[in-house]
């Protein structure tokens, strides 16, 4: 038995990162500095979008697409029940409604039948926040027919899967994130995730209208751009010179800002992203083989070009037992997700009957998937599974 514990998800932080944010701390600027604006040059360069808004962490992300969206009281919006509660949360600290909305058994994805069938049935509903569970990207081009059917918007949830990508009808590759499908998408720098910042996040988009309210919001609604100002009070004409220390407050913004030393992690975290992507990939491909022919496995997220892999995610017999097996063993694993609409916030308010998401949480459990996971480790976390089904 290896001496460490063998966690289902780990940041990898290396000498570089560290020498990056010890610069950034000596310098002038601790929050919103340089560094933020060249992580958000960087990162939307890396998913191909326009925009890049760096915030403090991928909820306020999600609130901020939300009110950008002009999500309010009476509004509904569906999400997939199979995602972290943020996803959904954005929806109510708005006042909005969630209609909660099954997975596809095979791909733990939005079902795309299920969403059609709610806006069938349901009268205002104005967007859908799309998941790119466990890093496999959403063919966000046939969700897009749907949402542009009832003139929905979309949010892209791709907290996963950065450098993720599916590839559309006309063979192009489109990057989660990239904004050509989705009018919104947001990130995470969780330590789990990709790309560790602490805590970070970020919205990505192809629209400047968008891009420009977020980044209002994101810094309590205020601005200093001479060309935006309102001089609503009549303070000060508009054909007066207003003072140069002169700022406006136009939206009931919030403080989502991320520090420059945080976004200088974020920079030399994305520098090896893709590295990140290869190893994880392996990794997968090695737990696919290892279980492809076993009959106690139900279902296992496999080998899908463009996966991101933030998650490797088996269904497994008696899947309860096996966790605390693990544990035992010093692994552990970990359940991605309790079904939202399952958590009582939510459940005392509405139930819902999603049956493939209540058959998949009996049976899922995320094994251990991130770039430094040792060849040697990732064999004993096989075979202790494998013993624990054959013994
Ligand atoms: C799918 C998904 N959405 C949103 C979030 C929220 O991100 P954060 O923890 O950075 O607020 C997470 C984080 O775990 C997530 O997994």
């Amino acid at each position: 038995m290896p001496q460490n514990i063998i966690p289902y998800g780990k940041q990898s932080i290396d000498q570089d990162d560290v020498e990056a944010v010890i610069s950034t701390l000596k310098s002038d600027f601790l929050t919103q500095g340089p560094k933020i604006a060249e992580f958000e040059q960087v990162f939307s360069d890396y998913v191909d979008a326009d925009y890049g808004i760096a915030v403090n962490n991928g909820t306020s992300a999600l609130h901020l697409c939300a009110l950008a969206l002009g999500v309010k009281p009476g509004d509904k919006v569906v999400c997939p029940t199979i995602t972290f509660a943020a996803s959904a949360n954005c929806i109510e600290y708005c006042g909005g409604e969630v209609i909660f909305c099954d997975i596809d058994p095979n791909t733990y994805l939005i079902d795309l039948n299920h969403v059609e069938q709610l806006f069938k049935e349901h009268e205002n509903i104005k967007g859908i926040v799309s998941v790119d569970f466990a890093g496999r990207p959403v063919n966000l081009e046939s969700l897009r027919k749907i949402a542009d059917e009832y003139g929905a918007w979309i949010i892209q949830d791709s907290c996963h899967s950065p450098g993720g990508f599916f590839i559309d009808s006309s063979g192009l590759k489109q990057k989660c994130g990239n904004g050509y499908y989705a009018d919104l998408a947001i990130f995470s720098f969780h330590p789990v995730k990709h790309i560790a910042c602490g805590e970070g996040g970020m919205i990505t988009t192809r629209n400047k209208a968008l891009a420009d309210k977020i980044n209002l919001l994101r810094t309590h609604g205020i601005t200093k751009d001479k060309k935006l100002f309102s001089y609503s009070s009549g303070f000060f004409q508009e054909n007066q010179q207003a003072p140069l220390w002169y700022y406006e407050m136009q939206n009931l913004g919030y403080n989502y800002r991320l520090t420059d030393f945080q976004a200088a992690l974020g920079i030399s975290q994305l520098s090896k992203a893709d590295k990140g992507i290869e190893k994880r990939t392996r990794i997968a491909k090695t737990y696919y083989e290892a279980f492809q022919n076993k009959k106690w496995i139900k279902g296992q997220s496999g080998y899908i070009e463009g996966h991101a892999y933030h998650l490797y995610v088996i269904e497994v017999e008696k899947r309860d037992e096996l966790y605390l097996y693990l544990r035992e063993n010093n692994i552990h694993c970990q359940i991605h997700y309790f079904p939202v609409h399952l958590m009582p916030y939510y459940f005392n308010k509405k139930s819902f009957n999603l049956i493939s998401s209540q058959e998949y949480i009996k049976n899922c459990i995320s094994i251990a998937m991130f770039p430094t996971l040792a060849e040697y480790d990732q064999n004993y976390l096989i075979n202790r599974i494998n013993h624990f089904y054959e013994k």
